[in-house]
């Protein structure tokens, strides 16, 4: 496999690159302090993959896959190998009105097929391997929603970069070169306002987020200088006009009879820093101030970020327990 500039990756990447699936249960936990959590926090996510073939061969056509992050904080404990070039905690940012919230994580778990049971399956397996090591941070719940709408009613995930693009914008490479082959991924749990979103107009919410709703179609950038739209505040681009993607895997998550609606935000980049500059450049706003308006309907409750190995990687942790005594 090669990225846009020719470079060669390993072709043994986790399931990032896994196309999109009907359901997904994205789960968060925090390792429990002591030797003994991490040696089975390690057992567990060196034999993710075995776990996925278990479950997933009952149903191949479901397409079962787990990605595995691991936090900052989480990384010494299950290696004693370095950390990715640019492993940090999610750092939160603060902008006039709205802030992204960090949270505790140290290991996520994106769980897709096209069967929720299979997910459910897959989950109930995981945390009895993670049983006494671990306590759930955050469990969310996915669902695919019509054509791939969010619960605002947009189409979501257009603009992912495809083809070539995608490993260049995704999976690390010589830059780091131990943990090529590997990515970074930064989750966020959104509630919406519905009743204040759904006061709006159609055209008002269209101009929120740069697309018409019905048809999908992309609209002009505002002038420079104006309110930018979502898709404008989120697009990074270089002075010298290189443009840096992410892949989105967002979905839609709720329970109506308790209010809830939401969208979980998953965000794959080969460089976290990509995704801390459209997070600076919705709550701070471009120029500072003009924020992004989704915000105004979209409250984040949590936020982490985590480096996800190349399975080589990961399944050799097994063999690089630190010395943790
Ligand atoms: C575009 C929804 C949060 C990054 C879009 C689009 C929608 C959308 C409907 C236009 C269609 C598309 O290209 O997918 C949402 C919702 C969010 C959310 C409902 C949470 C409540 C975020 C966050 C980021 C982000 C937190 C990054 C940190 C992007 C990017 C694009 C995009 C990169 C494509 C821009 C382009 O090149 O056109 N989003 N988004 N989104 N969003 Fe979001």
């Amino acid at each position: 496999m090669t990225d846009a500039s020719g470079d060669r990756v390993p072709i043994e990447a986790q399931s990032v690159l896994a196309p999109l699936t009907r359901s997904a249960i994205f789960l968060v936990v925090t390792i429990r302090e002591g030797t003994a959590a991490a040696d089975i926090a390690r057992d567990a996510v060196t034999g993710v993959s075995d776990l996925v073939k278990s479950v997933g061969f009952r149903d191949l056509d479901a397409r079962l896959s787990c990605v595995v992050g691991i936090g900052a904080a989480a990384w010494p404990l299950l290696t004693s190998q370095p950390m990715p070039a640019q492993l940090r905690p999610f750092t939160p940012i603060g902008g006039p009105v709205h802030t992204a919230v960090s949270t505790p994580g140290d290991l996520f778990f994106h769980i897709r097929a096209d069967r929720f049971d299979l997910c459910f399956e897959f989950e109930r397996l995981l945390l009895s391997a993670l049983d006494g090591a671990v306590d759930v941070a955050d469990e969310v719940t996915g669902f695919r929603y019509f054509d791939a709408r969010d619960l605002l009613g947009f189409v979501d995930g257009t603009a992912n970069p495809v083809g070539s693009e995608l490993v260049g914008d995704v999976i690390v490479g010589d830059e780091d070169a131990p943990y090529r082959g590997g990515s970074y991924v930064t989750v966020q749990r959104y509630v919406h306002d519905m009743a204040a979103w759904r006061a709006l107009s159609s055209e008002q919410q269209e101009a929120i987020m740069g697309r018409t709703k019905a048809d999908n179609v992309e609209l002009d950038d505002a002038p420079a200088g104006t309110q930018s739209a979502h898709k404008t505040l989120a697009t990074i681009t270089d002075p010298d006009g290189t443009e840096h993607g992410i892949l989105r895997d967002n979905m839609p998550f709720g329970q109506p009879g308790a209010g809830e609606f939401g969208t979980y935000f998953t965000g794959y980049a080969r460089s976290p820093q990509t995704i801390d500059r459209m997070l600076l450049r919705m709550f701070v706003g471009f120029p500072a101030g003009a924020y992004d308006r989704l915000l105004d309907f979209s409250t984040p409750l949590t936020g982490s970020t985590y480096f996800v190995p190349s399975l080589p990687v990961l399944e050799g942790l097994a063999v690089e327990a630190p010395d943790l005594t």
